[in-house]
């Protein structure tokens, strides 16, 4: 299979916060973020794969900063880094300010999908080829962040995860 790039799939979905998104101190709820992380990464999987792809799991979400009402939000999906039938995606989310138009990084989350046969069986896909340096540096991570969500799982064992103990070991 030929190798892809990141911007080959790039998922850029830009919407607004309406009142019935929001929690009591009018914030956007987590969740309706989390299902737009899981939106943008399910189209960035599919273009990257080509194939039906599921949530396998949410590796990380950091929710830096609150997003009030009215807010414009961008959530940027990328793949980080493509495995044999897995694959990462990096998902970063801007809010717009109103007046000067300029981006603040609100938040950022990885999720990781499989592709998927009719049948729901795991298939291969293509590998990915990182250009820029910030994809560079999330590929070369991926696979010690891929080993934690295993290990957390309890889909490998922790004397397995080589490259994860290595960045212990290092510290
Ligand atoms: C995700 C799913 C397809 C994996 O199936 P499986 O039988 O466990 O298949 P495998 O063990 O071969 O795993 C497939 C790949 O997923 C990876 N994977 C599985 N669980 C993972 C986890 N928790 N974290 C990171 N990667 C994981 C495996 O390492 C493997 O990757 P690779 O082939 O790229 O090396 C299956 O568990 C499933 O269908 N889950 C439900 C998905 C769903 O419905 N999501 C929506 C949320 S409700």
């Amino acid at each position: 299979m030929t190798p892809k790039t990141p911007s080959e799939s790039v998922t850029v979905m830009t919407d607004m916060v309406l009142p019935g998104e929001t929690n009591p101190l009018n914030n956007l709820f987590g969740g309706e973020l989390l299902a737009r992380m899981d939106r943008a990464a399910s189209i960035t999987a599919r273009r990257h794969s080509r194939r039906v792809c599921v949530t396998a799991s949410v590796n990380h979400v950091a929710f830096n900063n609150a997003i009030p009402l009215g807010s414009v939000v961008t959530v940027e999906a990328k793949v980080s880094r493509a495995f044999r039938t897995s694959m990462e995606i990096f998902l970063d989310v801007w809010i717009e300010d109103r007046e000067s138009g300029n981006r603040l990084k609100a938040n950022e989350g990885i999720y990781t999908f499989v592709a998927v046969d009719e049948m729901g069986k795991p298939v291969e896909i293509p590998q990915i080829t990182p250009e820029t340096e910030l994809e560079k540096q999330r590929y070369e991570a991926a696979l010690r962040r891929k080993q934690l969500s295993l290990v957390l799982s309890g889909k490998m064992k922790p004397a397995d995860a080589t490259e994860l103990k290595a960045l212990f070991a290092g510290s």
